[in-house]
């Protein structure tokens, strides 16, 4: 076993205190950061992988990393045993839509590795998906690679909602998590981010509970637990989160999940994750999410929902710098953009002054294929950074995605007194590369291009 729990927290009190220099301000810490009493000692390490849509460039000099695509490739090709996959639709093929594109390649390429996995080199495959699915992608799958396939159908189990995560867990060693869906859009039209973490059973195992859940819930006729069996539980969660290394870095670590029914023992249910972030930022928290509304959208009637908003104008408030980056295409609602309009405004009135910005990234499409494609050219991000700590999710930031639909936060805390070059760090610089980049427009200015259109 390579996590254990510490049986003496006072020496890791004490440990804290040498880090941050001073008892004082470590005891009066939140628990997010240093009082964990488990240990990981697997040798993990982390990568942030990213999707940057065909033809989208950065000036040279900024951030880049390994794309979703080389991640998820070799983690399908490091697979020994299994793969267990959990996914909203699968769109992998291209032949999604009545034409050719070339941009296809990637998800195609993907879809076959996957089948060779199964078919030729026997890794077991496990598949939780959202039901219903419109492809025979995984039907394809299950015929020609004996993957076994379950249907979680959200109407039934708890009345509406949809399986959001995006999972791939290798032999529950390794894992994916982060924004990309199984569709080869996701790979090349659409900018995603995600997170690929390998060697590291402590937390793929950890991931293996919330796949063990879905793949329960799969079952025919199954209903949500009132509560869950002691196997789903865990001991890793936002209080006791899990002391480990990423690439030789120490941070803390834990899995949270939605909807809350969802949740067995001991597991941080995500709004309450992101709410605990938010609250225990000091310097600034910035915000990449694709839809975001103080509002259900869904579920009928509306309700407002202002869980996330409220946390973000209270930080403001207390002197935090705020930036929220959304994401515009031509679907999104006219709501959100008077949503974050509203929180912008607070940057302009005084007492207070408060530092709190919004701006909508656009992705735009440079050739008439890239303008055909339906559902393409957006930014689908959906991740938080503040100054201690790193979420990287898998929902939109409205209320229906936290109160009914499936999803997963992976949160990393380390602080920016930590190692230089962390991931926190890296995804700091992914959000400042965005929000300063000539595709993130503030709301006069998108209104001002909407209008020329
Ligand atoms: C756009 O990207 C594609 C694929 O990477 C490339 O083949 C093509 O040359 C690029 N086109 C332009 C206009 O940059
Ligand atoms: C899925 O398979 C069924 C039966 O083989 C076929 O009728 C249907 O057209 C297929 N759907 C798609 C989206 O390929
Ligand atoms: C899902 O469950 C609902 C309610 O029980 C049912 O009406 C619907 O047909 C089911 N959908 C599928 C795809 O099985
Ligand atoms: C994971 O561990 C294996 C075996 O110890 C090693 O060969 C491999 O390089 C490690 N991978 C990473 C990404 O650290
Ligand atoms: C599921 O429930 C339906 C209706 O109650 C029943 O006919 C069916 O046999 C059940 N299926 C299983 C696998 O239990
Ligand atoms: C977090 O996990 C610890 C065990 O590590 C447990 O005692 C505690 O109750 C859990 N917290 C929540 C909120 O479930
Ligand atoms: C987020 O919301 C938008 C608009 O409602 C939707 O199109 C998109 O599919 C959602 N995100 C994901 C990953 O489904």
């Amino acid at each position: 076993m390579a996590c254990e729990a510490t049986p003496q927290p006072g020496l890791k009190v004490w440990f804290c205190c040498v880090f941050l220099l001073t008892c004082i301000v470590s005891l009066g810490e939140s628990s997010t950061w240093g009082m964990s009493s488990q240990t990981c000692t697997d040798p993990c390490s982390l990568t942030l992988v990213e999707s940057i849509p065909d033809n989208l460039t950065y000036p040279a000099g900024s951030p880049v990393h390994p794309s979703t695509y080389d991640g998820l490739l070799s983690l399908i090709n490091s697979a020994k045993q299994s793969i267990e996959l959990a996914s909203y639709y699968w769109t992998l093929h291209g032949s999604d839509i009545s034409y050719h594109d070339d941009s296809d390649w990637q998800g195609e390429s993907l879809f076959k590795s996957l089948l060779k996995a199964g078919r030729d080199r026997k890794i077991k495959i496990k598949i939780a998906q959202n039901s219903p699915q419109t492809s025979n992608d995984t039907m394809e799958l299950a015929q020609s690679a004996g993957a076994e396939v379950r249907s979680l159908n959200f109407t039934r189990l708890i009345g509406s909602g949809i399986l959001h995560t995006k999972m791939w867990l290798i032999d529950r060693q390794h894992f994916y998590v982060g924004s990309a869906n199984f569709d080869w859009r996701s790979f090349t039209q659409v900018k995603e981010l995600g997170v690929v973490v390998r060697n590291c059973s402590c937390l793929a195992s950890d991931m293996g509970k919330l796949f063990d859940g879905y793949w329960y819930l799969g079952k025919p006729n199954a209903t949500v637990p009132k509560s869950w069996p002691d196997t789903y539980s865990t001991t890793i969660n936002f209080t006791n989160p899990l002391q480990v290394k990423f690439n030789s870095t120490p941070v803390t670590s834990f899995l949270s999940s939605s909807p809350p029914s969802f949740c067995a023992m001991g597991r941080t249910v995500d709004i309450d994750s992101i709410v605990s972030i938010m609250r225990g930022a000091k310097e600034f928290i910035y915000v990449a999410v694709m839809d975001y509304s103080p509002t259900t959208e869904f579920a009928y009637p509306r309700e407002y929902w202002p869980v996330i908003d409220d946390e973000l104008r209270k930080a403001a408030f207390r002197g935090v710098q705020v930036k929220l980056l959304g994401s515009y295409w031509p679907h999104t609602h006219n709501d959100m953009i008077t949503y974050m309009e509203s929180l912008s405004i607070l940057s302009t009135s005084p007492r207070p002054l408060m530092d709190c910005h919004v701006k909508l990234f656009i992705v735009p499409a440079y050739t008439p294929s890239q303008s055909k494609i339906p559902y393409a050219r957006v930014n689908h991000n959906k991740y938080m950074v503040t100054d201690r700590t790193a979420y990287i999710g898998t929902s939109n930031w409205s209320g229906d995605y936290f109160i009914s639909t499936a999803g997963i936060g992976f949160v990393v805390n380390q602080p920016e007194s930590s190692t230089a070059g962390n991931s926190r760090e890296q995804l700091e610089k992914i959000f400042l590369r965005d929000w300063y980049s000539e595709y993130a427009h503030t709301i006069p200015q998108l209104k001002k291009q909407l209008s020329r259109q």
